[in-house]
């Protein structure tokens, strides 16, 4: 059950002092040993009297609830402390070979003459001694613990879109919406930040949906510039322009009868936006170049991260186009405000991205903890991101511990104890923020964030550059 004891660097450490220092043994016990149907490593002394003397240990490691020294009779001490799992004790981490001082009683069924050879055989600790012990088996308890496989909950959730994990109570409303949401021919807008599933919902609604056998197709349109992009959604007629030498039919026309997904919408020109009211209103787009209208049967799911109503005010996205889109809207939350699914999201990573024949590794609770405690700014992309990543330096390891975690999402934990940063990091980090959170007040205008942030225009360009956010909308 606990399968890591023997390779912590924690335990080795507690184990070699233990036995240079005082010539104790450090086992462990678990409830299969405490109940006499497993085996216990103890103190040679302890050992070699058999049954009886083994038989009064267990019987004191029994009784442990708490870290702490206990008399196992006849002044045989086992120092001992918990592991404490899911549901309860999973263990307890002991030494054993000390005594207390100078004792005549004798253990449990220990004969007069091998009592004095085990008295011998064990070491006689001070109180300051027996402190430092403890506190040797409680690190190696604790370190146990925390390599423990972490427990994840079994979801409750259950619904016919196996792919969409989660428990939380959005995510609840999404797949109840998403039932009613396929039976209807509706666009669909998901608003979300990047990296929380939006494309993920818009596949679930095509797949799970009467357009299943035709194409689903996804364009985003923040990553084309203007005419590049209206030829790939529209397509041209031979000589609209220099290169076009035939006809080239646009995605709308690939995705007839099938699903459109439009991802990043509000960064779409307010030409193309005219664009794409026509089709959504009459079903019909003509081709760049051309003067024959083309008719489409297309279901759009649109997605933004961008607040698109926000927008509309001011007039930064079309109000008509924004009735046309917003008839069903799902809101997908950001990792941070749905922690209590990172355990069951993590585990689904760890099973989709096992490639190899056997079980995958476990993550161990130490791992999770920190896992749950970052704030996945890149949200279950991130997240998917770093568990393929452990799943390779894992390599053929059965646990997925704490030290294969990525600096960045390990560092921010314990903030004062993380090692020591750079000044310049520092500062670039937290300007950083500033600036791409006034970008994000600001719908990336960039000259009312350099205004707000009372700096200017140039300024703002030469830092953002500087700082590599010229990606950031
Ligand atoms: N609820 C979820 N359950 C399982 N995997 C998810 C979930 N949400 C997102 N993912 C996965 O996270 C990654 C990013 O999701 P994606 O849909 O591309 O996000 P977005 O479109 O919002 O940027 C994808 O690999 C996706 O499969
Ligand atoms: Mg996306």
């Amino acid at each position: 059950m606990i399968s890591s004891f023997d390779t912590l660097a924690e335990v080795a450490f507690a184990r070699d002092l233990l036995r240079r220092w005082w010539g104790l043994e450090l086992g462990l016990a678990d409830p299969a040993a405490l109940d006499g149907r497993g085996t216990v490593r103890l103190a040679a002394a302890v050992d070699a009297l058999g049954a009886s003397a083994v038989a009064a240990v267990i019987a004191a490691l029994r009784t442990v609830k708490k870290p702490g020294i206990v008399d196992a009779g006849g002044g045989v001490l086992v120092i001992a402390a918990p592991v404490m799992g899911d549901k309860g004790i999973a263990g307890i981490v002991y030494a054993t070979g000390a005594r207390a001082g100078d004792v005549t009683a004798v253990p449990e069924g220990v004969t007069p003459s091998e009592a004095s050879q085990l008295q011998a055989g064990l070491t006689a600790l001070s109180p300051p001694e027996l402190e430092r012990a403890r506190d040797l088996v409680v690190g190696a308890a604790n370190a146990v613990e925390r390599a423990q496989p972490a427990v994840i909950p079994p979801t409750t959730n259950v619904h016919p879109f196996t792919e969409i994990v989660g428990d939380a109570p959005a995510v609840r409303d999404v797949v109840k919406l998403l039932t009613k949401i396929v039976r209807s021919e509706a666009t669909v807008l998901i608003h979300g930040e990047s990296g929380t599933g939006k494309e993920l919902i818009a596949r679930a609604i095509h797949y799970h949906g009467p357009r299943a056998k035709k194409p689903f197709v996804v364009q985003n349109c923040s990553a084309f510039n203007d005419n590049l992009l209206e030829s790939a959604l529209f397509g041209h007629v031979r000589g609209a322009f220099t290169g076009a030498v035939k006809d080239q039919p646009g995605l709308f026309q690939v995705a007839d009868g099938g699903t459109f997904f439009l991802d990043e919408i509000g960064d779409m020109s307010a030409a193309l936006q005219v664009k794409l009211l026509r089709v959504l209103q009459e079903g019909t787009l003509m081709p760049v170049g051309g003067t024959k209208a083309i008719k489409v049967d297309v279901r759009i799911i649109a997605a933004s991260h961008k607040d698109l109503a926000h927008m509309v005010q001011h007039k930064m996205f079309r109000e008509d186009l924004f009735y046309r889109v917003n008839v069903l809207k799902i809101t997908v939350p950001p990792l941070r405000e749905r922690v209590a699914d990172i355990p069951r999201l993590a585990q689904h990573f760890i099973t989709k991205h096992w490639r190899s024949p056997g079980a995958p590794p476990k993550l161990s609770q130490g791992a999770l903890s920190r896992l749950v405690a970052y704030p996945w700014p890149g949200n279950i992309r991130e997240l998917e991101n770093e568990m393929e990543r452990m799943l390779v330096l894992a390599g053929d390891a059965q646990e997925l511990t704490a030290g294969m975690i990525s600096a960045r999402v390990a560092g921010i934990v314990n903030g004062a104890q993380s090692a020591p940063r750079p000044l310049r990091d520092v500062l670039a980090t937290s300007e950083a923020e500033v600036i791409v959170s006034a970008l994000g007040r600001h719908l990336g205008d960039r000259a009312a964030a350099a205004a707000d942030l009372d700096v200017s225009g140039p300024y703002l360009d030469a830092r953002i550059l500087s700082l590599g956010l010229d990606h950031v909308p």
